[in-house]
């Protein structure tokens, strides 16, 4: 057997074609361009890639992508004085400030002072409670990416169990709440593993779909895979000059039932939740 390749690169087209013509709808009725202000600190090469290819998909979905870009040496308040500014600026729908941070910035500061209805990145503690309700304002792009790739794929998500490996605020709180939730791709019986959990191989092989999301190259091996399970890799790392999941890919593809490969899995999905936020973020503003 050799898993179904679960393509998030062609899915996220079809979602942002859609998106396209929503935006052209919403801007006919309104006149307002649905507009995302990013904020990037520092010169790190990742997070410069990512906020171009936002910039980019904005643009080609008929949105204002702007970039406010810092010098590594800003501080906490000279960053807050600019997320004041774009709090204020009625022609901003919504914002985002691209982590990581560099260290002399105190990053929950910063993410606490976004307003929450600008909040597309769902990092803002009133969004996450509200999530955390089952009645968001906004899904966290990540894991809102990887339920659409479930649901665009059929993958019962009712009853099974799914494996998060990864606790972070960003991906692994997140998506293990939302698949644990009642609702659609949801009400599964779900499972978060990290760096203290003991025996993970054996808890990883009972996952009927498993989601690696760690930062760690390859970590999840072939002897962590249950034969048929689906395989979620959410890891973007770089190894030499080559990108690499958080799943030792050519090793589990014959185990798995189901696989994303990195790069074009989970995250193009991840953009085109962004700007599904953006667009939703430039409705509720509008009224
Ligand atoms: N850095 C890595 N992923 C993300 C994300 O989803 N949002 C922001 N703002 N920064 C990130």
């Amino acid at each position: 057997m050799t898993a179904t390749i679960l393509d998030g690169k062609s899915l996220s087209l079809q979602v942002r074609t859609q998106l396209a013509q929503e935006v052209q709808a919403f801007t006919s009725l309104s006149g307002i361009v649905p507009h995302l202000a990013a904020v990037l600190v520092g010169d790190d090469p990742a997070s410069a890639v990512y906020i171009r290819s936002k910039e980019k998909a904005c643009r080609e979905a008929g949105m204002l992508g702007s970039v406010t870009r810092l010098p590594a040496t800003t501080t906490t308040q000279e960053l807050l004085s600019v997320v004041h500014n774009l709090n204020a600026d009625q022609g901003v729908h919504g914002i985002l400030v691209q982590l990581p941070l560099p260290a002399q910035i105190d990053a929950v500061t910063i993410l606490d002072a976004v307003d929450p209805a600008k909040d597309v990145d769902c990092f803002h503690p009133e969004n996450v409670g509200l999530l955390m309700q089952n009645r968001p304002r906004y899904l966290p792009c990540t894991p809102h990416g990887i339920q659409q790739i479930l649901a665009a794929y059929k993958i019962e998500t009712t009853g099974r169990h799914v494996v998060v490996v990864g606790r972070s605020d960003i991906v692994g709180k997140p998506i293990a709440m939302m698949l644990a939730q009642k609702g659609p791709t949801a009400n599964a019986t779900v499972t978060i593993c990290h760096s203290a959990t003991s025996d993970l191989p054996a808890i990883c092989r009972t996952a009927d779909i498993l989601i690696a999301a760690i930062g760690k190259p390859q970590f999840i091996d072939a002897s962590m895979v249950k034969a048929g399970a689906c395989v979620i890799d959410v890891g973007i790392n770089r190894v030499g000059d080559h990108l690499v999941g958080d799943v030792a890919y050519a090793d589990v593809l014959p185990i798995a039932g189901s696989i994303t490969p990195v790069p074009g899995g989970v995250g193009p999905l991840t953009i085109a939740m962004l700007l599904k936020n953006t667009l939703s973020a430039a409705r509720m503003q509008v009224g």
